[in-house]
């Protein structure tokens, strides 16, 4: 064996001087992205057309693949952290939680057991505990208990495991024993994001056999409909085992009656999955903790810190009233991960919570960004976001040209002009050609619907005001 005569590695004076360039780079970008054009303007295979047919065989300077940020990268980004992006919801950041993350890299962990590093477990077990007092979520969510919180890198990942372990508990194991699901059927409403019904296949469940129950007009679930559609699958022999119900639905932020929701659910031993995605960070508000109703009689629940809590994607908290259930669904233990920790039964093993086996240090962003801004930090931005988007709700509702499609109980206003599809259609296109500002569209009642979101961490009052202004003048 010969000693190393040949080393490409980044050193780490090399490190630090081309660590401070990045992290300039990304400060000089927050400075100037509001001056940038909100969606990109490429056409596809644009970018690609920039990049070299083949991957260079010697390294290049670190130096010439920041200035190709500037000329190949930022004309093919849409800049979900400019203050005038609008659209979907946010998929906000903020300067604690980027920093978390280039530590999170640095350290590379894979916390997949306990014992591959304590202190990547220790800490998300910690720290989602504490997100249960902030958002004021049942105790029964906590670790101390039956129960437990546990990061997933979305939501949709979160709805997957609720319905994977709500199957296990159904069928009593046999699914994941022998295959073949039998005849589960899993209700949500017609309104429920897409990401349930991807689960529902990807489980095994078919998407024949996931019932959209139909919603009220305010959008939210009609529990009647709920209970009429799971007595008609029992009296055809069928077995009703999953609801699905949501806090902030993705149109129109509409908000489940949970509490009735529930009562179905225990009334016929369903599983219940609270899916707040959005919405859910507005519970740091007590104010606004109504939108929590009946999730205390929930088994399952989830929202994501990196949609509207200042922390970069992907973070989604996921919390189970009863972890066994969960464990129960996805824990399968090969002999290389046998360890002593782990056979004591004393540690949290997350792999065992999760699709897949490794995972990232994601609890540090989001401790980071808790104790930056501390909770009371963390409401002033949810409130603000909040009051902006309820006074563009009242100019609406104020000018005879345009009307509110949708009620706004938080930072989301669905609204359209009184024109009709065409020219809600034109305006959405006009307005996001314009670069400076980005909106997106839904189907409300069938008619052609924009969507305002406010949660984008910079966005301030005059953001809201300029937006507005640009509307009013491109609708004429
Ligand atoms: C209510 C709701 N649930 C789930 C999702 C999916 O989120 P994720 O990208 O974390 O899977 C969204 C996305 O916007 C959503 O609005």
């Amino acid at each position: 064996m010969t000693e190393e005569l040949e080393n490409h590695h980044m050193t780490p004076e090399e490190f630090r001087r081309w660590g401070r360039a990045a992290v300039d780079w990304v400060a000089d970008y927050y400075e100037r992205v509001e001056s940038l054009p909100v969606l990109s303007t490429v056409q596809p295979g644009e970018i690609r057309a920039r990049l070299p047919a083949a991957p260079p065989l010697q390294g290049e300077s670190f130096e010439a693949m920041l200035a190709d940020l500037d000329r190949i990268v930022l004309p093919g980004i849409t800049h979900w952290q400019s203050p005038n992006f609008f659209a979907f919801f946010p998929a906000n950041t903020s300067g604690p939680s980027i920093l978390a993350d280039l530590i999170c890299a640095g350290l590379g962990v894979q916390g997949m057991l306990w014992l591959t590093s304590p202190a990547c477990t220790e800490i998300e077990t910690h720290v989602l505990d504490w997100v249960v007092d902030m958002l004021g979520l049942p105790a029964r969510f906590k670790s101390g208990g039956a129960g437990g919180g546990v990061i997933q890198d979305s939501a949709s990942s979160a709805s997957l495991c609720a319905l994977l372990a709500a199957r296990e508990r159904a069928s009593g194991g046999a699914v994941n024993a022998r295959g073949g699901t039998g005849r589960l059927v899993a209700y949500c409403s017609t309104q429920t994001h897409s990401s349930v019904q991807k689960a529902a296949m990807i489980a095994g469940i078919g998407r024949d056999n996931v019932r959209a129950i139909e919603v009220d007009a305010a959008f939210a679930m009609r529990p009647a409909a709920l209970r009429e559609a799971i007595e008609r699958d029992r009296a055809a022999g069928l077995t009703p085992f999953f609801v699905c119900a949501t806090v902030g639905t993705t149109s129109s932020t509409a908000i489940d009656p949970v509490p009735e929701v529930a009562a179905i659910c225990r009334e016929h031993g369903l599983w219940l999955h609270v899916d707040a995605a959005m919405a859910g960070t507005a519970a740091l508000c007590p104010e606004l903790r109504y939108i929590h109703a009946g999730v205390d009689q929930a088994d399952s629940y989830c929202f994501n810190p990196h949609k509207w809590m200042f922390t970069n994607f992907d973070c989604d908290c996921f919390y189970v009233a009863d972890r066994q259930a969960l464990v129960n669904a996805l824990s399968i233990l090969p002999e290389y991960l046998r360890n002593t920790a782990t056979e004591t039964g004393t540690v949290i093993d997350y792999r065992d919570w999760q699709v897949p086996l490794g995972r990232r240090f994601r609890a540090l962003k989001l401790w980071f960004v808790i104790r930056w801004y501390g909770v009371e930090g963390l409401r002033h931005h949810v409130r603000r976001h909040v009051e902006l988007a309820q006074q563009l709700r009242v100019w609406i509702e104020q000018d005879p040209d345009f009307e509110l499609a949708a009620p706004a109980p938080l930072n989301l206003v669905c609204f359209r002009h009184r024109g009709g599809d065409a020219v809600n259609e034109r305006l959405l296109a006009e307005l996001n050609a314009s670069g400076a500002l980005y909106l997106t569209h839904t189907r409300l009642d069938d008619r052609y619907t924009l969507r305002l979101c406010v949660g984008q961490s910079q966005t301030e009052a005059r953001h809201v005001r300029a937006a507005w202004e640009r509307i009013r003048t491109a609708a004429g």
